[in-house]
């Protein structure tokens, strides 16, 4: 008897069909895990984490597309007080509700997620500040007039930011949660634009008109020298908030800001050996590396208004004791500015990877910071930088990882 071609075997074509069948069952079951992984169960919206990733994503787009983004955060008004008298359970259905109508104002390109216990986030990719502030307070409108829960008037406010390029997603949800601040403090249900607008007890307001030089500085270091482009992203997040813990005004918030993202500016001008040398410098190599801070100096002095900045970069190398460098100075003779970004500076560049040495783990890190405190940083900023990492690594922010 002829024997039938393999191929047609009929228990072969029965266990290749249960075979299919199964894939597709494991197929089935894998997307459903992680699509519940990536949903936040209460609301349905993204998890703080995938939300991260998608808006990462997004950013690293805008920044190839040059095309703008706005990120917007809200926040459920009374919420602490909503959870202590109807409990957690009430907490989370505002917030679902709050989330239904999120999904009503948005669009199916927009990245929408739980950040927080009761924070959302919107990133609307191809939107300008005016776009995102419009949609916000659509949410905002929608929750005013409706009745959604047995619960009573739920209202929320919002803060709002349009990225910058050349910054982080980072410094993107920190400028909107100072603008979220400022919604919150003038009595909520409301969106606040998001346009710094001086307070008062602040002297002097910082209007810089060179906000565009001062991001394509930002991107030239980018360019040059990736690692420093990225770290000075961090570091901005950083000082920024050890800024607002030592209770600065914004105007200074902002030049501390803005020094914090240029204070490597001056290594554009350091040749590529050096820079990019994956060992320790030699002391030729060292003397040419520390002209930095002078150079960025240079720099930023030839932009008229950023004088300020300028000073603050010459001096975020000097230490609290007068070892440091250019100039020697110590203790209150250094501007604040400079030794918050020394502080947070040294921080992230003993917790990341380079060329020559690994990173150090994030306790170390704090254990080294507290150590110097005194001699190379200013102990009242030690303080305030240890706080506010402790507030970031809660919040599972990258930064300290
Ligand atoms: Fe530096
Ligand atoms: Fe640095």
């Amino acid at each position: 008897m002829r024997r039938r071609p393999f191929a047609e075997d009929p228990e072969l074509i029965s266990l290749r069909a249960q075979l299919a069948d199964a894939n597709e069952r494991i197929r089935v079951l894998e997307s459903e895990r992680t699509a519940t992984a990536t949903r936040d169960p209460a609301t349905q919206l993204l998890t703080r984490g995938a939300f991260r990733e998608a808006a990462e994503r997004e950013l690293a787009r805008t920044r190839r597309s040059g095309s703008p983004a706005t990120l917007f955060v809200v926040d459920l008004d009374g919420f602490r007080e909503l959870n202590a008298a109807h409990g957690s359970e009430a907490g989370d259905r505002a917030l679902a509700a709050v989330a239904a109508q999120l999904r009503e104002v948005t669009r199916t390109s927009d990245i929408v997620g739980r950040t927080g216990p009761d924070e959302l986030a919107v990133l609307l990719p191809d939107t300008a500040l005016p776009g995102g502030t419009l949609c916000a307070g659509r949410l905002v409108d929608r929750l005013d007039k409706a009745e959604l829960t047995a619960l009573g008037p739920v209202t929320v406010s919002a803060g709002v930011a349009e990225h910058r390029r050349g910054h982080s997603l980072e410094a993107l949800l920190s400028r909107a949660s100072v603008s979220l601040d400022r919604a919150r403090r003038a009595g909520g249900a409301r969106v606040d634009d998001g346009v710094l607008h001086a307070g008062p007890g602040d002297e002097e307001s910082f209007h810089n008109p060179h906000a565009d030089v001062i991001e394509a500085l930002a991107v030239t270091l980018l360019e040059r020298d990736r690692y420093t482009g990225e770290h000075s992203e961090s570091v901005v997040a950083m000082a920024r908030s050890v800024a607002r813990g030592l209770g600065m005004p914004s105007s200074d918030i902002e030049r501390v800001g803005a020094a914090a993202l240029l204070h490597d500016i001056g290594k554009v001008a350091i040749p590529d050996h050096i820079l990019n040398k994956p060992a320790k410098l030699d002391p030729q190599e060292w003397e040419l590396m520390r002209e930095h801070p002078v150079i960025g100096e240079r720099i930023l002095r030839a932009i008229p208004g950023m004088g300020t900045v300028a000073r603050i970069v010459r001096h975020e190398h000097e230490s609290f004791d007068g070892s440091g460098y250019p100039d020697g100075l110590s203790g209150d003779a250094i501007p604040l500015g400079s030794r918050i970004i020394l502080a947070c500076d040294t921080y992230h560049a003993m917790t990341s990877d380079r060329p020559y040495r690994a990173r150090m783990p994030h306790a170390d890190a704090i254990h080294e910071l507290a150590r110097c405190a005194g001699t190379q940083f200013d102990p009242r900023v030690t303080e305030a930088l240890i706080g506010v990492l402790h507030g970031l690594r809660q919040s599972g922010s990258p930064l300290v990882a």
